[in-house]
């Protein structure tokens, strides 16, 4: 369970060296929109190397290639894999036929450059094309290396022609609510995690704050990040407190004494199997919190 992903541009040797002491659970090394065309050959390079050497770190390292549609994508493949990443982030997904595309892509990558078969995981950026958004609920039938699943706001908005992405209240307006909606239900469909998408102001911490609390209590157990600054907010945030896993022991207890019950009533409210199930959840996420490769 990766609770924060930062996304580190791969043509900075500078970032790339900075990420070592920020403590996100997964890297990204992006070779896709932030880096510009002419600079991408450098920068598969730099990533490949990076990835050789290792560094004994603790996060998971993914690359974000470029789309699968694009000439780029082969190349970065054909480079970083040499590396052996721990996954690839796979952006503008079409559909999850584009994930099984990738996974024949990286069975020949893996063969070639001596990588387990299967140990290169998926995480595609699901809801970045309109026509995506339809397809979301078969991606549980593409899970075998998917890692998660997140969304992301910004491609879609331009493909919309939206004026704005704000709703009330610093919330997404209706439209990338729902996109950011469907990546939950279809994450949980598939048995993954669902990852929330970055907040980009990143001088407002306040914002990141209130935007992950949001996204924890709607069920999303990670988030992207694109500044060292937001990760340690993020981690916070997808952390179980001390007094959510108190609460979840004592409704696994209060069940496992009374396994008759169906519902039961605890300090004045009734609790079944809905509130046992999240009980399980927390403590599977306070388990694996940080989790690491
Ligand atoms: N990963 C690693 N290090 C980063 C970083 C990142 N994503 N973003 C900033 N840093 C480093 C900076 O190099 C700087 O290092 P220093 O203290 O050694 O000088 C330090 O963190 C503070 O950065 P700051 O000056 O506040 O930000 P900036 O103006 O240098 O960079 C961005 C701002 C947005 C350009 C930068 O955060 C960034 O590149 N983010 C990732 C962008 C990306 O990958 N986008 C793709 C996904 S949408
Ligand atoms: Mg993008």
């Amino acid at each position: 369970m990766y609770r924060s992903l930062l996304f580190v541009p791969g043509d900075s040797e500078k970032k790339i060296a900075k990420s070592e002491t920020v403590p996100a659970d997964l890297i990204i090394f992006d070779l896709e929109d932030a880096v510009a065309a002419d600079a991408r050959p450098e920068a598969r390079l730099r990533v490949r190397d990076y990835l050789k050497a290792r560094h004994d770190r603790s996060a998971a390292l993914y690359v974000r290639i470029n789309p699968l549609d694009t000439e780029d994508a082969p190349k970065d493949l054909d480079i970083v894999m040499e590396g052996a990443p721990d996954g690839i982030v796979l952006p503008k997904a079409h559909a999850p036929a584009d994930v099984r595309t990738l996974e024949k892509l990286l069975d020949a990558a893996e063969k070639k450059h001596g990588v387990t078969k299967g140990a290169t995981r998926i995480l595609p950026v699901a809801t970045e094309t309109p026509a995506a958004l339809f397809t979301l609920g078969e991606y549980r039938h593409a899970a075998t290396r998917l890692a998660g699943l997140t969304w992301g706001a910004e491609d879609l908005a331009a493909a919309v022609g939206a004026m704005s992405k704000a709703g009330d209240n610093n919330e997404w307006s209706d439209p990338f609510a729902l996109a950011r909606s469907l990546c939950l239900f279809a994450a949980s469909a598939a048995g993954v995690q669902a990852i929330d998408t970055l907040y980009a102001d990143f001088r407002d911490a306040a914002g990141l704050a209130a935007s992950a609390a949001r996204a924890r209590r709607d069920g999303f157990t990670g988030k992207l990040a694109i500044h060292p600054g937001q990760v340690e907010t993020i981690n916070a945030a997808f952390t179980p407190s001390a007094e959510e896993i108190d609460e979840a022991r004592a409704i696994i207890e209060l069940f496992a004494a009374n396994p008759q019950a169906g519902a039961l009533s605890h300090k004045g409210r009734m609790v079944d199997m809905p509130h046992l199930v999240q009980a399980r959840k927390i403590l599977a996420l306070a388990e694996k919190s940080g989790g690491g490769r």
